[in-house]
């Protein structure tokens, strides 16, 4: 679990880098440069979500950040191969995980599996970051009503007293991996609907006071905007979280006054 400082700044490495080697000089430069930045950072400014096989020896090393898993399995503990559960990322050194990334939504997760992985996720006392973002906009501006419809339709199936380790991320898909990210008016606008959604089915206190994520084409130039104009309290970052360069100018970025 982690005590979140905002601006939540998350990387996910999805396949890289290629070796544990890479991965682990690529931490080691990350965590020198955060702690000898002019910018005043917290102790940890950092959360990766790395491949599971990676999180144990990332976690022992890492002294500026956390580190986490980029899914988890729905399955309970028993007889099912090749999946990891979220105890099992916990106790391995996994504070994280994020759930609902739209490439894994993409290879058939249901609606049910995803609210299943939360509940388990949160039960295991994983910070989870529940993923949600149109594929598309229409002009009439469904994807806003498509998308509230998707928050409550997932968080209803989730025990509400499970909702204090959860993030919500807003990533439009036809953001993620192009060179176009939403505007931050674009962004403020979806982040109004999706806390609009969760007041409604949990509250208003909730819906204020939960933490939102933008995700898609953040890079070190655009990354502050989100967080002063997109109304949200993080950033979800796949490219540029995998060139430590761009990834501590982020950080730096986000913490400037
Ligand atoms: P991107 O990916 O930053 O490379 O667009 C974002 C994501 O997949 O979360």
């Amino acid at each position: 679990m982690i005590k979140c400082t905002v601006p939540i700044i998350v990387g996910n490495w999805k396949t890289t880098p290629e070796t544990l080697d890479i991965a682990k000089k690529f931490i080691k430069q990350l965590d020198k440069k955060i702690s000898s930045s002019k910018t005043k950072l917290p102790k940890k400014s950092y959360l990766l979500a790395v491949t599971d096989i990676f999180i144990p020896h990332l976690n022992s090393i890492s002294t500026r950040g956390y580190i986490g898993s980029q899914n988890v399995s729905g399955t309970g503990i028993g007889q099912v191969t090749g999946v990891n559960i979220p105890s099992q990322l916990l106790t391995g050194g996994a504070s994280f995980t994020i759930v609902g990334h739209s490439e894994v939504r993409k290879q058939g997760e249901t609606v049910d599996a995803r609210a299943h992985k939360v509940t388990l996720a949160l039960q295991s006392k994983l910070t989870t970051i529940l993923c949600f973002g149109e594929h598309t906009r229409d002009k009439n501006g469904n994807y806003l009503s498509e998308l509230e419809e998707d928050v409550k339709q997932t968080l209803s199936l989730v025990d509400r007293k499970l909702f204090e380790n959860l993030i919500i991320a807003y990533e439009p898909v036809w953001a993620i991996g192009g060179n176009t990210p939403a505007t931050a008016s674009e962004c403020f606008e979806v982040v109004i609907a999706l806390r609009r959604a969760l007041a409604s089915l949990v509250g208003i206190d909730y819906a204020k006071k939960v933490h939102v994520l933008y995700g898609g084409a953040v890079a070190p130039d655009n990354a502050k905007n989100f967080i002063e104009e997109g109304g949200v309290d993080g950033l979800l970052i796949g490219r540029a979280s995998q060139d430590v360069s761009k990834f501590i100018d982020i950080i730096n970025s986000c913490y400037i006054k």
